[in-house]
């Protein structure tokens, strides 16, 4: 198990769309732990692999992340592998959406309210669920990043403009 290094905009992983995972290998499964491990090291409620540098079709969640008694010591997160939203429908604010990618920075975004989703589990089994509220919006934050896409580009253009100018001004200084 080890904590990766989590990447930020605009570093170029982030940016481009992910593989799909043809085989849960040895290699799949470290990168799985390690992402769960640095994901609650951060501390965050979601992760996806481009984030760690690995463009390969891989997310993991707090499995508790919908709980409002949510015991902050428990520490269970939830693997997809190739995660694919096949039905959507409501809209719901998610309120101060931000990222581990994306520093100092949160904007509400426009998601959808409910979403079903089809993955593989670590296993490698086909599986089927419907996620609402918040696990909705982890789940379009988190297959939003497996094709390049931050939660930026789901803001208003002018908002955008001046998230990517004081980042570019931040990387002058350095
Ligand atoms: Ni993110």
């Amino acid at each position: 198990m080890a904590i990766r290094k989590i990447l930020t905009y605009p570093e170029k992983s982030l940016l481009q769309p992910s593989i799909k995972v043809d085989t849960i290998d040895e290699d799949i499964k470290k990168l799985i732990i390690d992402m769960g491990e640095t994901m609650f090291d951060a501390p965050g409620v979601g992760l996806a692999s481009p984030q760690v540098g690995v463009n390969k079709r891989v997310i993991v969640y707090d499995s508790n992340a919908a709980n409002p008694d949510k015991d902050d010591s428990i520490q269970e997160f939830t693997a997809l592998i190739n995660p694919e939203i096949i039905d959507s429908s409501g809209s719901i604010i998610s309120e101060k959406e931000g990222c581990l990618s994306v520093v100092d920075y949160t904007s509400d975004v426009k998601r959808y309210e409910n979403v079903t989703i089809k993955a593989l589990d670590i296993e490698g089994k086909h599986i089927e669920f419907e996620a609402q509220g918040i696990l909705a919006i982890i789940m379009q934050h988190e297959i939003d990043h497996l094709d390049g896409i931050l939660f930026i580009e789901r803001i208003s253009v002018l908002k955008r403009t001046m998230y990517k100018k004081k980042i570019a001004k931040m990387q002058d200084n350095h």
